[in-house]
């Protein structure tokens, strides 16, 4: 007889154990923004919802940023180093080819028998990752996977472009994901749009800034064509990631969607026509767009306030260049 291969043990969920941040200590206002580009400090609030955002600084990078918040939510959940499978690293300004980051970071973290990866999808990285984490928890070959959203934007944007330099900011938020007798992330709703991967793109490619030397690739947005696209998305993803969830729209405690624009979070609240009890995040206002660490700052944020219940179930929804989406409902750790 064939000898028979063994498989782990399997969890029949896996939750959020903790949740931490990292915000760069700059702290950088509209009008230094608008000291660059054409524009003001009243249509920036206006047309994003943004006042300030952090920058950060030579000595706060992905890595760091990454470690700091990692640690947090490790200690808020009360995970050894040593009990950490997998490492997790949501980020698209990390700016090394190879290797990864995430492995530095494992290092960093003391996590000698973590497996790490980078994931590279954009704005919507995070729930992404965490979408990974959770087949991982439940499928038992992690016990306990730590997912990170780090970002440096202030590094691949053109502070001169007038289309993207009010809008990013950096930081880095980071969860622990560990194995849960009942389901505490709901199944993740992902997709993507390749056709449209030049709505948000860099300028130019590395290749071709080695054959003809100028300035570096950064980001550009086709900005209203994306706002479309993420006021059609959003909804349609939420409804989908609450439905195979199991529960209502009426049973969320907290939306906390990307934070990419305060127009498109409140037009997305409304569309889904959320209740009143509804926590809706607005990071956006002082933090910017953090691409993927946007979602767990949020959510960091949400819960300082302390008046979410753990448990509660909150919905996540990512969205940006790929084009990308992913969204799925948690319990609130
Ligand atoms: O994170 C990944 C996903 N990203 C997103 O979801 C972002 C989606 N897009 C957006 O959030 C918005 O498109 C922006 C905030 C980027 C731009 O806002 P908008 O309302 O779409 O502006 P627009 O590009 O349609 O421009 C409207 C007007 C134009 O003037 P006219 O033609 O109406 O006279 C622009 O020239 O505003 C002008 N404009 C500006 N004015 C002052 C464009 N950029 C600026 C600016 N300051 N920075």
């Amino acid at each position: 007889m064939m000898a028979r291969l063994r498989v782990p043990e399997r969890s029949p969920g896996s939750r959020i154990l903790g949740v931490g941040v990292y915000r760069p200590t700059r702290v950088v206002g509209n009008d230094e923004i608008c000291a660059r580009i054409d524009s003001s400090d009243e249509w920036i609030r206006r047309r994003s919802g943004i006042e300030t955002r952090c920058v950060a600084g030579p000595d706060e990078t992905v890595i760091s940023m990454a470690v700091e918040a990692a640690r947090k939510a490790m200690a808020q959940s009360g995970t050894q180093p040593d009990d950490v499978g997998m490492v997790l690293l949501a980020t698209m300004s990390f700016l090394e080819q190879a290797p990864a980051a995430a492995p530095r970071v494992a290092h960093q973290l003391g996590a000698r028998s973590a497996g790490s990866l980078d994931v590279a999808a954009a704005c919507s990285g995070f729930c992404y990752a965490l979408g990974l984490a959770d087949s991982l928890v439940r499928s038992g070959d992690a016990r306990n996977v730590v997912v990170i959203g780090s970002e440096k934007m202030s590094d691949i944007v053109d502070p001169t472009d007038r289309g993207t330099a009010f809008l990013f900011g950096d930081g880095a938020g980071a969860v622990v994901v560990g194995p849960s007798d009942t389901p505490g992330i709901g199944p993740v709703v992902w997709g993507s749009d390749g056709e449209r991967h030049h709505m948000i793109a860099h300028d130019r490619s590395w290749l071709h800034t080695r054959e003809t030397p100028g300035p570096w690739p950064t980001l550009r947005m086709a900005g209203p064509e994306v706002f479309r696209w993420a006021s059609r998305v959003v909804p349609d993803i939420s409804r989908q990631a609450v439905r195979e969830a199991g529960l209502e729209l009426s049973d969320l405690a907290a939306f906390v969607p990307h934070q990419a624009n305060a127009r498109i979070i409140d037009a997305a609240a409304r569309s889904l026509g959320l209740a009143p009890h509804t926590v809706v995040a607005r990071d956006v206002v002082t933090a910017g767009n953090t691409s993927a660490a946007s979602i767990p700052l949020a959510l960091g944020a949400l819960l300082s306030r302390g008046s979410l219940p753990s448990g509660a179930p909150a919905l996540l929804v990512g969205f940006g260049a790929g084009l990308a989406h992913a969204a799925q409902v948690v319990s609130l750790p």
